[in-house]
């Protein structure tokens, strides 16, 4: 067990980051101050081989302007249509960050800041917490956050979150890791098994907005209920696929009652390694790294098209804006409070 500090470069504002190592003896994450990110999960392969399955980049400056690689996003992921909501008859205007049209990931406020980190070395954990400002892109709320990642068992993530404002707001915050279980510079992650614990998701419209409607994926190419590889269908003729390149979607997880349950499972059937996904929040968005460009990252490697695949636990897409989604409005001094873990393992063949 131990945790070591070390510098993890300057941002571009001249403030310097630091990486925090948590190694276990069968494992090792870090994380970064830098947007309460996760940097880096090395964990075994079926052969004890050991990879680092998180896309990222090797300094703090890669971050900067990263697709949220291994970020903390809040106080509201994913998008808000037409970045507005309302509040007991108060509207709200957002930064409308995507395309000009819609708010996505609240313009990467809380990704883009450095948090202040506490250190819990006997317990292979951190905690991350910050403070944001009332209005900042348009949320409103003064807000205390907190994210704790803690390394437990052989090869597990669990992260934690907190959160309370002074004023009734809404909050979603997620973690917005990009996995490759051959190892982050491994290629496609189109041969990746996936399973996800959910009968529906919820349609988009052409600025990736849910309809409203959720769809039983039952006979469509959204049907993760047993395991299916992410490449079998993804290029599939279909509206919503077409609609976002491939997957892009929200599942609503099945049973959801706020305990903290199965959401996804993953594997790589050439390494072994697997992922399972537990969550208490509703929702999953299954990203298939469909926009990932080729930008360099760690060694210099470029993170190409579908390098790396998202399961972002979260409330759904625009909730403010569905009336019938599971909600996610607090109220003044009400803490929000959510669990999700990461947990690594292997096959045994
Ligand atoms: C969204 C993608 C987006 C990515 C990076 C994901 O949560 O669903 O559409 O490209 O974040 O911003």
């Amino acid at each position: 067990m131990s945790v070591i500090k070390q510098s993890f470069g300057t941002t571009g504002n001249g403030l310097p980051a630091s990486l925090y190592v948590i190694d276990n003896g069968k494992s090792q994450i870090s994380v970064t101050d830098y947007g309460a990110t996760l940097v880096s999960v090395v964990v075994p392969d079926r052969n004890g081989v050991m990879a680092d399955v998180a896309l990222g980049f090797d300094s703090v400056t890669g971050y900067e302007t990263s697709n949220y690689q291994g970020a903390t996003v809040g106080p509201y992921c994913n998008r808000i249509a037409g970045g507005k909501f309302s509040i007991d008859g108060a509207e709200y205007d957002l930064v409308r960050n995507e395309n000009g049209v819609t708010n996505l990931h609240s313009g990467g406020e809380l990704t883009r800041r450095l948090w202040t980190a506490e250190v819990f070395s006997e317990d292979d954990m951190i905690r991350f917490s910050i403070s944001r400002e009332d209005s900042v892109n348009g949320y409103p709320g003064n807000m205390d956050l907190s994210v704790t990642y803690k390394l437990a068992d052989s090869a597990t993530v669990i992260i934690t979150y907190g959160a309370s404002a002074d004023r009734k707001t809404f909050i979603n915050l997620t973690n917005h890791s990009y996995f490759n279980l051959g190892g982050f510079d491994s290629g496609s992650i189109e041969g990746t098994l996936l399973k996800i614990c959910a009968d529906r998701f919820t349609p988009v419209d052409e600025n990736s907005i849910p309809t409203g409607e959720l769809l039983d994926v039952a006979g469509t190419p959204f049907d993760f209920t047993s395991l299916h590889a992410i490449g079998e269908r993804i290029n599939d003729e279909n509206e919503q696929l077409a609609l976002t390149g491939g997957y892009d979607h929200n599942y609503a997880i099945r049973y959801w009652d706020g305990s903290f349950r199965e959401a996804a499972f993953a594997c790589d059937p050439v390494s072994g390694r697997t992922l399972t996904v537990l969550t208490t929040l509703p929702g999953v968005q299954f990203y298939a790294g469909n926009f990932l460009k080729g930008t360099p990252g760690k060694d210099g490697k470029p993170m190409t098209r579908r390098s790396g695949f998202c399961l972002e636990t979260q409330y759904y897409p625009d909730t403010p804006n569905h009336p019938d989604f599971p909600q996610c409005l607090y109220d003044e001094n009400k803490t929000y409070s959510s669990v999700t873990s990461f947990c690594f393992g292997h096959l045994t063949d």
